[in-house]
């Protein structure tokens, strides 16, 4: 059993990777666009009024680009090895070759914490966008339908429903799933543009005064933590998703080539557009302002640009919807990838000969996320995510050295510049962002990886297809 958990797989390197049933359909840009659809959602939309309100004030800011920096040197890891391994489980499969099997099913089950919940919060927040645009236009609905039983309500039915329409969309296949995200992300765009065209002509410099109140960091007599390195923590979740692009290797027209141009495109795309945004937001209104539900379109608002306000709550209902895709999308790919192995049961990974894609994955995870959405409030679901993925990242970070030492000949299409500093910094970054979150989520995710090694006990040491 020893021998076992810590074999590693062979590497299959994208060159000579058998197509294993999915389609080869994603060029270079549905790849950059995949992750953009992926990043700019409820972090931006959401978050940024909240950090900004209770822990980093105007400084914000800062706090995205602390986040950027960390996910920054995760990316140029993720870029190397999803450029050099091929295989569509992500950080799953690079830690397959790099530390044996084990170590991958902890890291994949880890993922499927990070993609499945951040779906079912993402649903949240798209249904109160949803309400609001509802109520604008005089059909509310009862409130008994829109908020988790915890919240006083009897279910959140927007957040379950969306999930089941894009479980729909998703089952269609992989390039029908690429082109709604295409055209979603074009709608996004515009949004943004529209919120920065009004914003750049109506700050007040005075807004940004104090810039930085609440300080670098301080943990309250409750528990919670604030300042700017908080706030890093907060936002990162802004961040989540530019990793989606890897899941897609096996999707991926040349792989070699596109990962790593889609990861860190999209990626570098989105940092700038969230300092531009969290800049703009933070001057036209006060950050006191900001800790409410649509902060973006709540500023245009409180500086009388009401038609502004309700284009951009539109916008920001197609921009989740691409969120939850790619992350849905990354999910069932994971999965698949692990059943596959033999370490979660084979019904994951058939696929659908019509469609071609992994049906039987897609509606189990469709109807478990619905359910989650649907009953569980987004405060509860949002802060498992980030810990989740930082957790991840230190791993890719670790791999990417690991495997520059066992396997120095492997070919790297992309290398990391500065190895091992890059990559050792990446380490360090985001294991500091993991350290400002608080206890109680530490002690969630423990829980979790608790019930994988049990899972891994119980079942996939003796199932896994490495062994046979
Ligand atoms: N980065 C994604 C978002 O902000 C998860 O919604």
């Amino acid at each position: 059993m020893t021998l076992q958990i810590f074999r590693t797989k062979p590497i299959q390197t994208s060159e000579d990777s058998v197509d294993q049933g999915l389609k080869r359909c994603l060029s270079a840009w549905d790849l950059a666009f995949l992750g953009i659809g992926a990043i700019i959602g409820t972090g931006i939309f959401v978050l940024t009024g909240i950090a900004a309100a209770t822990q980093a004030g105007p400084a914000v800011v800062l706090s995205f680009i602390i986040a950027g920096i960390a996910c920054a040197f995760a990316a140029l890891s993720y870029a190397e090895l999803s450029a050099a391994i091929g295989g569509c489980g992500s950080a799953y499969g690079y830690s397959y070759a790099a530390f044996g099997e084990l170590c991958a099913f902890i890291i994949g089950w880890d993922l499927l914490l990070e993609y499945g919940i951040s779906v079912a919060a993402v649903a949240n927040g798209w249904s109160g966008y949803f309400n609001n645009a509802l109520t604008a236009i005089g059909f509310p609905l009862p409130e008994a339908l829109t908020k988790a039983p915890k919240l006083g309500g009897l279910i959140n039915l927007p957040a379950t429903v969306i999930i089941l329409l894009l479980m729909g969309l998703l089952i269609m296949g992989v390039k029908q799933s690429a082109k709604a995200n295409n055209a979603m992300v074009f709608v996004k765009l515009i949004t943004i543009s529209i919120f920065i065209g009004v914003a750049m002509f109506n700050v007040h410099p005075e807004n940004w005064h104090p810039f930085m109140p609440f300080g670098w960091f301080e943990t309250l007599p409750d528990g919670k933590t604030t300042g700017v390195l908080a706030g890093a923590s907060l936002v990162f979740f802004a961040y989540v998703g530019f990793d989606a692009v890897s899941t897609a290797a096996e999707e991926a027209q040349n792989p070699q080539r596109d990962l790593p141009f889609g990861i860190i495109t999209s990626l570098l795309f989105c940092t700038f557009v969230y300092i531009v945004v969290a800049g703009l937001l933070t001057g036209v209104v006060n950050y006191k302002d900001l800790n409410v539900s649509s902060p973006v379109a709540h500023a245009l608002t409180l500086i009388g640009f009401d038609w502004a306000s309700a284009l951009i709550s539109t916008g920001v209902i197609a921009g989740l919807t691409t969120v939850m895709l790619v992350l849905y999308y990354g999910l069932t790919r994971i999965i698949f990838a692990m059943s596959r192995d033999g370490l979660l049961s084979p019904f994951f990974s058939q696929v659908h000969t019509t469609t071609q894609t992994p049906v039987r994955a897609i509606v189990v995870c469709g109807i478990f996320m619905a359910l989650i959405a649907g009953f569980i409030p987004l405060g509860d679901l949002a802060e498992l995510v980030n810990i989740g993925t930082l957790a991840a990242f230190v791993l890719v970070c670790f791999g990417a050295l690991v495997l520059r030492i066992t396997k120095p000949d492997l070919p790297r299409p992309f290398r990391t510049p500065f190895s091992p500093l890059f990559p050792a910094l990446g380490m360090l970054s985001c294991g500091a962002l993991m350290a400002f979150l608080p206890s109680l989520t530490w002690l969630r995710f423990v829980i979790w990886l608790t019930i994988g090694l049990i899972v891994y006990f119980a079942y996939s040491i003796h199932n896994s297809k490495l062994v046979k």
